[in-house]
């Protein structure tokens, strides 16, 4: 009698786990696919260091820094749960795995700021065949726009090893410096 509600807690656990990395999976399309409608963000974007995010985890990259930071520059990062969160896009909500099922997730990729694609995306939201659709839809569907300091600081935050505490963002300077060229949008979505 006494172990039957653990056992059953225990199936409903791994049930409930299920479940949620099902769902989450449909949520991140990758930087790839915002190219087709935003060629000069996206070429931008590529040039940046946070497009390449991810290389810093490989063995002997920035090996200086590493030694610096008290971590072994000759090891492997990319399997690392404790990198991986800032150095790719959606690490732990659904969005990238790993390099080998995911390779298009690797770095600091659109989604990493303006929020899964698979929500805001489609005919009846963001599209060529409704340019004028109304922002709010689109935020509530998950869309991040304009990104804010608060979206940077899930990154650029102490908990990074190669800052100390007392950290200190200059959001407008970063921000100028670090995204991608800005266009003014063409159409209304008020
Ligand atoms: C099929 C075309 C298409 C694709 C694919 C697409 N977008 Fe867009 N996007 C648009 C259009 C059209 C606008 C409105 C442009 C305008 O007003 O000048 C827009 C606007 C935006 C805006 C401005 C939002 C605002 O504040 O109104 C952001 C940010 C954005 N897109 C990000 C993305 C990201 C990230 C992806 C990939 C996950 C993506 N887009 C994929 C067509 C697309
Ligand atoms: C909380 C987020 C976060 C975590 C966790 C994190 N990083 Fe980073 N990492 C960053 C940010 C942000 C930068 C860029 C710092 C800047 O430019 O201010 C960075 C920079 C780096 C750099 C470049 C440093 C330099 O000075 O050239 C390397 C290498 C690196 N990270 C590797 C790692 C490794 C390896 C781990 C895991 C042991 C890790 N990071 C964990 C956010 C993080
Ligand atoms: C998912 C994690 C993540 C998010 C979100 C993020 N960054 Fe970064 N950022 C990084 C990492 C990691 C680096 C280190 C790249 C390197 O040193 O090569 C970096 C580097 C940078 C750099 C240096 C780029 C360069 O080419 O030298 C700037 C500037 C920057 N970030 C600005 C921002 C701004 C502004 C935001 C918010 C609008 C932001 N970041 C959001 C992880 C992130
Ligand atoms: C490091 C964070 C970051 C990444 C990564 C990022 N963006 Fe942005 N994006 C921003 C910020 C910040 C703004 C708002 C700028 C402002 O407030 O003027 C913006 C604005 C935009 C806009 C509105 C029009 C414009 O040019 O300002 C579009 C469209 C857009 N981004 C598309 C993309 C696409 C496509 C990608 C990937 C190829 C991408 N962004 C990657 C931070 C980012």
């Amino acid at each position: 009698m006494k172990g039957a509600p653990r056992t059953s807690a225990w199936a409903a656990g791994i049930a409930v786990l299920g479940a949620a990395s099902a769902a989450g999976a449909a949520g991140y399309v990758g930087s790839q696919k915002c190219k087709a409608c935003h060629i000069q963000q996206h070429k931008s974007w590529d040039a940046t260091h946070m497009a390449k995010a991810f290389d810093l985890l490989k063995p002997g990259e920035r090996a200086d820094a590493k030694k610096k930071a008290k971590l072994d520059p000759a090891a492997d990062y990319t399997k690392d749960a404790k990198c991986l969160a800032c150095h790719t896009t959606g690490y732990g909500k659904g969005g990238f795995k790993s390099v080998e099922e995911t390779p298009t997730l690797a770095g600091v990729g659109c989604e990493a700021c303006h929020g899964p694609g698979g929500g805001y995306l489609g005919d009846d939201k963001m599209s060529l065949k409704n340019k004028e659709y109304k922002r709010p839809a689109l935020l509530a569907a998950g869309l991040v726009s304009p990104p804010t300091a608060e979206t940077c600081a899930a990154c650029h935050n102490d908990k990074s090893p190669f800052v100390g505490p007392g950290y200190k963002f200059d959001f407008k300077e970063r921000k100028d410096k670090g995204t991608h060229e800005h266009a003014k949008l063409k159409y209304s979505h008020d």
